[in-house]
Protein backbone atom coordinates (compact mmCIF):
# COMPACT_ATOMS: atom_id res chain seq x y z
CA UNK A 1 0.00 0.00 0.00
CA UNK A 2 1.15 3.46 -1.09
CA UNK A 3 0.68 6.34 1.33
CA UNK A 4 0.64 9.67 -0.35
CA UNK A 5 -0.10 12.91 0.94
CA UNK A 6 0.17 15.21 -2.09
CA UNK A 7 -2.87 15.68 -4.00
CA UNK A 8 -0.99 16.31 -7.19
CA UNK A 9 0.69 13.17 -6.80
CA UNK A 10 -2.31 11.61 -6.08
CA UNK A 11 -3.94 13.13 -9.19
CA UNK A 12 -0.69 11.94 -11.42
CA UNK A 13 -0.97 8.20 -9.88
CA UNK A 14 -4.71 8.03 -10.66
CA UNK A 15 -4.14 9.51 -14.39
CA UNK A 16 -1.43 6.67 -14.70
CA UNK A 17 -3.84 4.12 -13.58
CA UNK A 18 -6.68 5.12 -16.11
CA UNK A 19 -4.25 5.35 -18.97
CA UNK A 20 -3.53 1.67 -17.98
CA UNK A 21 -7.20 0.67 -17.68
CA UNK A 22 -7.58 0.63 -14.15
CA UNK A 23 -11.08 0.76 -12.75
CA UNK A 24 -10.70 2.72 -9.66
CA UNK A 25 -13.09 2.46 -6.33
CA UNK A 26 -13.03 5.33 -3.39
CA UNK A 27 -13.71 4.65 0.06
CA UNK A 28 -13.89 8.16 1.69
CA UNK A 29 -13.33 8.52 5.35
CA UNK A 30 -12.08 10.68 8.18
CA UNK A 31 -10.22 8.06 10.24
CA UNK A 32 -10.65 6.31 13.05
CA UNK A 33 -11.58 3.56 10.88
CA UNK A 34 -13.80 0.73 12.54
CA UNK A 35 -15.41 -2.55 10.73
CA UNK A 36 -18.03 0.10 8.97
CA UNK A 37 -15.22 1.67 6.61
CA UNK A 38 -13.33 -1.82 6.43
CA UNK A 39 -17.09 -2.97 4.70
CA UNK A 40 -16.58 -0.26 2.45
CA UNK A 41 -13.24 -1.33 1.36
CA UNK A 42 -14.37 -4.54 0.55
CA UNK A 43 -17.05 -3.74 -1.38
CA UNK A 44 -14.76 -1.25 -3.50
CA UNK A 45 -12.71 -4.44 -4.06
CA UNK A 46 -15.25 -6.53 -4.96
CA UNK A 47 -15.98 -3.85 -7.92
CA UNK A 48 -12.52 -1.68 -8.31
CA UNK A 49 -9.35 -3.09 -9.76
CA UNK A 50 -7.46 -0.72 -7.48
CA UNK A 51 -9.01 0.73 -4.31
CA UNK A 52 -7.99 4.12 -2.64
CA UNK A 53 -8.54 5.34 0.60
CA UNK A 54 -8.77 8.67 1.43
CA UNK A 55 -8.18 10.08 5.26
CA UNK A 56 -9.11 13.42 6.38
CA UNK A 57 -10.29 15.34 9.26
CA UNK A 58 -12.12 18.05 6.94
CA UNK A 59 -12.54 21.01 8.78
CA UNK A 60 -15.45 22.57 6.37
CA UNK A 61 -17.84 20.24 7.43
CA UNK A 62 -17.71 21.21 11.51
CA UNK A 63 -19.49 23.45 12.86
CA UNK A 64 -17.47 25.92 15.46
CA UNK A 65 -18.92 24.02 18.81
CA UNK A 66 -18.85 20.61 17.50
CA UNK A 67 -15.31 18.39 18.26
CA UNK A 68 -13.02 18.81 15.45
CA UNK A 69 -10.18 19.07 17.67
CA UNK A 70 -10.97 16.59 19.68
CA UNK A 71 -12.02 14.27 16.74
CA UNK A 72 -9.65 11.02 17.12
CA UNK A 73 -7.01 10.81 14.55
CA UNK A 74 -5.39 7.22 15.25
CA UNK A 75 -3.32 7.29 12.43
CA UNK A 76 -0.95 4.58 13.30
CA UNK A 77 -3.79 2.15 13.31
CA UNK A 78 -5.82 3.32 10.85
CA UNK A 79 -2.44 2.61 8.39
CA UNK A 80 -2.16 -1.02 9.71
CA UNK A 81 -5.78 -1.60 9.24
CA UNK A 82 -6.04 -0.43 5.88
CA UNK A 83 -2.51 -2.50 5.13
CA UNK A 84 -4.33 -5.43 6.19
CA UNK A 85 -7.70 -4.96 4.28
CA UNK A 86 -5.14 -4.70 1.07
CA UNK A 87 -5.95 -1.13 0.28
CA UNK A 88 -3.94 -0.02 -2.80
CA UNK A 89 -3.63 3.78 -2.11
CA UNK A 90 -4.15 5.34 0.99
CA UNK A 91 -4.41 9.37 0.45
CA UNK A 92 -4.08 10.87 3.47
CA UNK A 93 -3.33 14.81 3.16
CA UNK A 94 -2.86 17.54 5.34
CA UNK A 95 -5.36 20.64 5.51
CA UNK A 96 -3.38 22.94 4.34
CA UNK A 97 -2.52 20.72 1.38
CA UNK A 98 -6.24 20.67 0.78
CA UNK A 99 -7.53 24.07 1.68
CA UNK A 100 -4.06 26.44 1.12
CA UNK A 101 -4.15 30.13 2.80
CA UNK A 102 -5.60 31.73 -0.67
CA UNK A 103 -8.78 28.85 -1.21
CA UNK A 104 -11.88 30.63 -2.09
CA UNK A 105 -14.64 28.22 -3.66
CA UNK A 106 -17.01 25.76 -2.37
CA UNK A 107 -20.09 23.97 -3.05
CA UNK A 108 -23.16 25.09 -1.60
CA UNK A 109 -26.32 22.91 -1.48
CA UNK A 110 -29.75 23.10 -2.32
CA UNK A 111 -32.89 22.75 0.20
CA UNK A 112 -31.97 18.85 0.55
CA UNK A 113 -28.61 19.75 2.15
CA UNK A 114 -30.52 22.51 4.65
CA UNK A 115 -33.12 20.38 6.24
CA UNK A 116 -32.43 17.65 8.98
CA UNK A 117 -28.80 17.08 9.72
CA UNK A 118 -28.39 20.38 7.93
CA UNK A 119 -30.74 22.15 9.90
CA UNK A 120 -28.84 21.36 13.02
CA UNK A 121 -25.82 21.36 11.32
CA UNK A 122 -25.73 25.09 9.63
CA UNK A 123 -23.09 24.50 6.99
CA UNK A 124 -22.09 20.82 7.06
CA UNK A 125 -23.48 19.31 4.09
CA UNK A 126 -21.45 22.30 2.35
CA UNK A 127 -18.44 20.90 3.62
CA UNK A 128 -18.72 17.99 2.54
CA UNK A 129 -20.04 18.57 -0.30
CA UNK A 130 -16.80 20.77 -1.15
CA UNK A 131 -14.34 18.16 0.15
CA UNK A 132 -16.11 15.34 -1.67
CA UNK A 133 -15.88 16.56 -4.98
CA UNK A 134 -12.56 18.11 -4.40
CA UNK A 135 -11.31 13.97 -3.54
CA UNK A 136 -13.16 13.13 -6.79
CA UNK A 137 -11.04 15.23 -8.75
CA UNK A 138 -8.04 14.43 -7.18
CA UNK A 139 -8.64 10.45 -7.19
CA UNK A 140 -10.53 10.46 -10.11
CA UNK A 141 -12.59 7.05 -9.49
CA UNK A 142 -14.81 5.80 -11.49
CA UNK A 143 -17.09 4.38 -8.52
CA UNK A 144 -17.18 5.60 -4.62
CA UNK A 145 -18.72 3.77 -1.67
CA UNK A 146 -20.25 5.67 1.10
CA UNK A 147 -22.30 3.91 3.82
CA UNK A 148 -26.34 4.31 4.37
CA UNK A 149 -25.28 4.90 7.96
CA UNK A 150 -25.04 9.05 7.02
CA UNK A 151 -28.32 8.16 5.02
CA UNK A 152 -28.66 12.23 4.20
CA UNK A 153 -25.06 12.54 3.41
CA UNK A 154 -25.56 9.84 0.87
CA UNK A 155 -28.93 12.02 -0.85
CA UNK A 156 -26.64 15.18 -0.64
CA UNK A 157 -23.80 12.72 -2.61
CA UNK A 158 -25.95 11.50 -5.10
CA UNK A 159 -27.97 15.02 -5.96
CA UNK A 160 -24.50 16.56 -6.66
CA UNK A 161 -23.03 13.88 -8.97
CA UNK A 162 -26.43 14.35 -10.30
CA UNK A 163 -26.45 17.49 -10.63
CA UNK A 164 -22.67 18.05 -11.57
CA UNK A 165 -22.83 15.33 -13.93
CA UNK A 166 -20.15 13.79 -12.58
CA UNK A 167 -19.18 10.19 -14.47
CA UNK A 168 -19.36 8.33 -10.60
CA UNK A 169 -20.89 5.64 -9.99
CA UNK A 170 -22.36 5.74 -6.18
CA UNK A 171 -22.51 2.95 -4.84
CA UNK A 172 -24.80 2.46 -0.90
CA UNK A 173 -23.14 0.50 1.68
CA UNK A 174 -25.66 -1.16 4.46
CA UNK A 175 -25.20 -0.46 8.41
CA UNK A 176 -22.40 -2.14 10.42
CA UNK A 177 -24.29 -2.57 13.71
CA UNK A 178 -22.82 -3.99 17.05
CA UNK A 179 -24.26 -6.71 19.13
CA UNK A 180 -26.89 -4.97 20.66
CA UNK A 181 -27.84 -2.89 17.63
CA UNK A 182 -25.99 0.31 17.68
CA UNK A 183 -24.72 1.41 14.52
CA UNK A 184 -20.65 1.41 14.53
CA UNK A 185 -19.51 4.87 14.22
CA UNK A 186 -16.42 6.50 14.74
CA UNK A 187 -17.95 8.89 17.79
CA UNK A 188 -19.24 5.91 19.59
CA UNK A 189 -15.28 5.43 20.91
CA UNK A 190 -17.26 8.55 23.31
CA UNK A 191 -19.68 6.15 24.64
CA UNK A 192 -18.96 4.99 28.37
CA UNK A 193 -20.12 1.52 28.43
CA UNK A 194 -23.51 2.39 30.15
CA UNK A 195 -24.38 4.82 27.44
CA UNK A 196 -23.50 2.24 24.66
CA UNK A 197 -26.28 -0.18 26.15
CA UNK A 198 -28.47 2.86 26.39
CA UNK A 199 -27.71 3.71 22.67
CA UNK A 200 -29.55 0.28 21.62
CA UNK A 201 -32.98 2.41 21.71
CA UNK A 202 -32.11 4.01 18.05
CA UNK A 203 -32.19 0.53 17.14
CA UNK A 204 -34.92 -0.35 19.08
CA UNK A 205 -36.81 2.74 17.66
CA UNK A 206 -36.11 1.69 14.16
CA UNK A 207 -37.34 -2.27 14.60
CA UNK A 208 -40.63 -0.96 16.25
CA UNK A 209 -41.27 1.72 13.66
CA UNK A 210 -41.17 -0.76 10.99
CA UNK A 211 -43.08 -3.66 13.07
CA UNK A 212 -45.84 -0.71 13.28
CA UNK A 213 -45.90 -0.08 9.57
CA UNK A 214 -46.02 -3.54 9.36
CA UNK A 215 -48.87 -3.41 11.08
CA UNK A 216 -50.84 -1.59 8.32
CA UNK A 217 -50.43 1.82 11.01
CA UNK A 218 -50.19 4.63 8.36
CA UNK A 219 -49.56 7.46 10.38
CA UNK A 220 -45.95 7.92 10.34
CA UNK A 221 -45.85 11.26 12.92
CA UNK A 222 -47.74 8.74 15.55
CA UNK A 223 -45.10 5.80 15.07
CA UNK A 224 -41.98 9.09 14.79
CA UNK A 225 -44.08 10.42 18.14
CA UNK A 226 -44.37 6.50 19.61
CA UNK A 227 -39.88 6.32 19.33
CA UNK A 228 -39.35 9.65 20.59
CA UNK A 229 -41.32 8.47 23.79
CA UNK A 230 -38.95 5.00 23.68
CA UNK A 231 -35.88 7.63 23.59
CA UNK A 232 -37.14 9.77 26.41
CA UNK A 233 -38.13 6.38 28.27
CA UNK A 234 -34.18 5.55 28.12
CA UNK A 235 -32.26 6.71 31.10
CA UNK A 236 -29.23 9.06 30.16
CA UNK A 237 -31.46 9.50 26.54
CA UNK A 238 -33.08 12.24 24.39
CA UNK A 239 -34.02 12.61 21.23
CA UNK A 240 -33.23 15.78 19.16
CA UNK A 241 -35.23 14.35 16.02
CA UNK A 242 -36.92 11.50 14.84
CA UNK A 243 -39.10 11.75 11.29
CA UNK A 244 -39.94 9.83 8.66
CA UNK A 245 -38.92 10.96 5.18
CA UNK A 246 -40.12 9.30 1.69
CA UNK A 247 -37.03 7.47 0.51
CA UNK A 248 -37.65 8.80 -3.42
CA UNK A 249 -37.84 12.59 -2.51
CA UNK A 250 -35.88 12.70 0.88
CA UNK A 251 -38.38 15.18 2.53
CA UNK A 252 -40.71 14.68 6.16
CA UNK A 253 -43.93 12.36 4.89
CA UNK A 254 -46.49 12.22 7.93
CA UNK A 255 -49.16 8.98 6.21
CA UNK A 256 -47.72 5.52 4.52
CA UNK A 257 -48.90 5.00 0.99
CA UNK A 258 -48.59 1.10 -0.02
CA UNK A 259 -45.79 0.08 -1.66
CA UNK A 260 -43.87 3.22 -1.08
CA UNK A 261 -40.76 3.37 0.23
CA UNK A 262 -39.88 5.60 3.93
CA UNK A 263 -36.56 5.55 6.34
CA UNK A 264 -36.87 6.70 9.72
CA UNK A 265 -34.30 9.24 10.56
CA UNK A 266 -33.43 9.12 14.67
CA UNK A 267 -30.56 11.57 15.71
CA UNK A 268 -30.33 11.37 19.73
CA UNK A 269 -27.82 12.10 22.70
CA UNK A 270 -26.99 9.47 24.68
CA UNK A 271 -25.26 11.24 27.65
CA UNK A 272 -23.50 14.16 25.79
CA UNK A 273 -22.84 12.45 22.48
CA UNK A 274 -24.98 12.94 19.73
CA UNK A 275 -25.54 9.97 17.38
CA UNK A 276 -27.64 9.63 14.64
CA UNK A 277 -29.03 5.90 12.70
CA UNK A 278 -31.64 5.49 10.39
CA UNK A 279 -33.71 2.42 8.74
CA UNK A 280 -35.24 1.93 5.42
CA UNK A 281 -39.10 1.03 6.04
CA UNK A 282 -41.37 -0.06 3.23
CA UNK A 283 -45.06 0.25 3.58
O1 LIG B 1 -18.61 10.30 6.09
C1 LIG B 1 -17.51 10.83 6.32
O2 LIG B 1 -16.62 10.26 6.96
C2 LIG B 1 -17.23 12.22 5.78
O3 LIG B 1 -18.34 13.03 5.85
C3 LIG B 1 -16.61 12.22 4.35
C4 LIG B 1 -17.58 11.65 3.33
C5 LIG B 1 -15.33 11.41 4.34
C6 LIG B 1 -16.29 13.65 3.93
O4 LIG B 1 -15.39 14.24 4.79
Amino acid sequence: MQIITEPEQMQAIAEKLRLNRQFIGVVMTMGALHEGHLSLIKLAQQTAGTTILTIFVNPSQFGINEDLHQYPRPFEQDVALARAAEVDYLFAPEAKSIYPENHQTTLECGPLGKRFEGERRPGHFNGVATIVTKLFHITKPHIAIFGEKDAQQLAVIRQLVKDLNLDIKIISAPIIREENGLAVSSRNIYLSSQERSAAAILYKGICHAAQRVGQQEKNLLAIAAEVEQMILSTPGCSPDYVIFINEETFELADTAEEGKEYRLLLAAYSGKVRLIDNGKIPA
